[in-house]
């Protein structure tokens, strides 16, 4: 079944065709007024000029040939028709500018001189049947001549102003891809920055917090485990009371310390590194600690990659909460865990992409961009900061991280790491430049 195009309006009454209609009217009541047979053709011609846009839509190639062909088969007919003795002195010869002018528009420049060469040679065609009756006479000749040097005349002016058209529109239609692109890069760029200003506002917040729970925190401990030592055996209820105050402080302080992590201005200082190990060091460090289901590893890692400007601890923090995330999502059942490093160019700046992929359940398209938000968090013992860290760090790094959809199942985060990071370009200017 044809489905038909939802917004299409149908075209609507094109003045310009009336006018047109206007003009071959204006030819039909000129004389020979009674041949029906011109009245026939001009006919025709208008209903071809009436059909010509919406065959051109629908057989592109196809359309225009029809049309010029159509064109010039109908202006010889009229030629026919409306010499008074002699076709070849018709005085509607200027009808096959029609089909001249229209291949103009269609076509190049050499196509649009075979099209006119040949409207010329279907006019020059009534020469036959004159010269059977008379004889060239050179006056004849030159005015014949005449004639035919106007219509390629006429054909060149239009096709060069109809090329010259089509190159501009050309040229507007890619800037108009380019804008959209670029616009696309924008709205990314401003998406990313949301991302980072909103980290920075909540990190302010949480370190003043984390900081002012940790002193009180340091004091209960200290008290509950006097009172657990004070206690010994005179009271077993009072020092199992002391002692859950004491593993439940431990918990709230190791929350803190993740809060800390996660609000302290990060100070990265990056040395050139090699990736590969620090991947493999922060999958082991994972990898050591797992208790649930079989994951299997595919590592693949492009061959001579690049030095990068990294900080090795934080690079590793990053990748040990990635890691420890694909792990988590695959869960009791296990799965295969694909990393793959690529050397890439983005956006202009060479580096290095990492690419995790796993076979967990993946990520629901609208929770793209809130799981980097703090606190965001599906797991029920979670605490949601994981990937905000993860996304600080590489900030720092001068890098990109985002989540694609792979279509099928799991999720698959890829992060980028420039070769150069601006911090490394200032900071190698201030080692070079005396007296700072
Ligand atoms: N590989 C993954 N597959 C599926 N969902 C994921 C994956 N990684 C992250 N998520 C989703 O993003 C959420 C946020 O992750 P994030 O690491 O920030 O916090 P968390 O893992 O819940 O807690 P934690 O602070 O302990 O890391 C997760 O709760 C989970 O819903
Ligand atoms: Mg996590």
């Amino acid at each position: 079944m044809m489905e038909t195009a939802p917004a299409a309006p149908r075209p609507k009454i094109n003045w310009l065709d009336i006018v047109w209609l206007l003009f071959l009217l204006g030819l039909a009541v000129l004389p020979p007024v009674h041949e029906y047979h011109k009245q026939l053709t001009l006919v025709a011609i208008g209903i071809v000029q009436l059909m010509e846009r919406r065959m051109v839509a629908k057989w592109p190639t196809r359309g225009r040939n029809y049309a010029v062909l159509l064109k010039i088969l109908l202006a010889t007919m009229l030629i026919n028709h409306t010499g008074d003795e002699l076709s070849i002195n018709s005085s509607y010869y200027p009808i096959y500018y029609l089909p001249v002018v229209t291949a103009a528009m269609y076509y190049g420049p050499w196509a649009t001189i075979l099209w006119t060469a040949l409207a010329s040679a279907c006019y020059s065609s009534y020469l036959y049947p004159a010269l059977q009756e008379y004889d060239l006479t050179a006056e004849s000749a030159e005015l014949l001549a005449l004639r035919i040097l106007f219509f390629f005349m006429a054909a060149m002016i239009v096709n060069r102003f109809a090329v010259e058209n089509r190159r501009q529109t050309k040229r507007y239609q890619e800037l108009a891809e380019q804008l959209a692109d670029t616009n696309r890069q924008l709205q990314r760029a401003q998406a990313e920055a949301r991302r980072s200003e909103r980290l920075a506002a909540l990190g302010q917040m949480s370190a003043g917090l984390a900081h002012e729970i940790r002193n009180p925190l340091g004091v209960i401990k200290g008290s509950a485990e006097m009172l657990q030592q004070k206690l010994q055996d005179s009271n077993p209820l009072a020092q199992e009371l002391a002692g859950y105050i004491s593993s439940e402080v431990n918990r709230l302080s190791a929350l803190v310390t993740r809060f800390l992590t996660f609000a302290r201005p990060l100070h990265a200082e990056p040395t050139l590194q090699a990736i590969e190990p620090l991947l493999d060091h922060a999958l082991q460090s994972v990898a050591g600690q797992w208790r649930g289901g079989t994951v299997i590893v595919q590592k693949e890692y492009e061959k001579d990659l690049p030095l990068l400007p990294l900080d090795e601890n934080l690079f590793e923090q990053a990748f040990v909460n990635l890691i420890q995330n694909a792990y988590e999502a695959m869960g009791e059942q296990g799965g295969t865990l694909r990393l793959q490093t690529t050397r890439v160019e983005q956006n202009g700046r060479s580096g290095v992409r990492v690419r995790l992929q796993d076979t967990g359940p993946g990520i629901p398209a609208e929770q793209r961009e809130q799981i980097f938000n703090p606190f965001f968090t599906s797991k029920p013992t979670g605490v949601g900061l994981g990937l905000s860290i993860v996304s600080k760090i590489i900030d720092e790094h001068g890098g990109v991280i985002r989540v694609e959809s792979n279509g099928g199942p799991g999720a698959s985060f890829v992060v980028f790491f420039p070769q150069v990071t601006h911090r490394a370009e200032l900071d190698h200017a201030s080692i070079s430049s005396p007296n700072t």
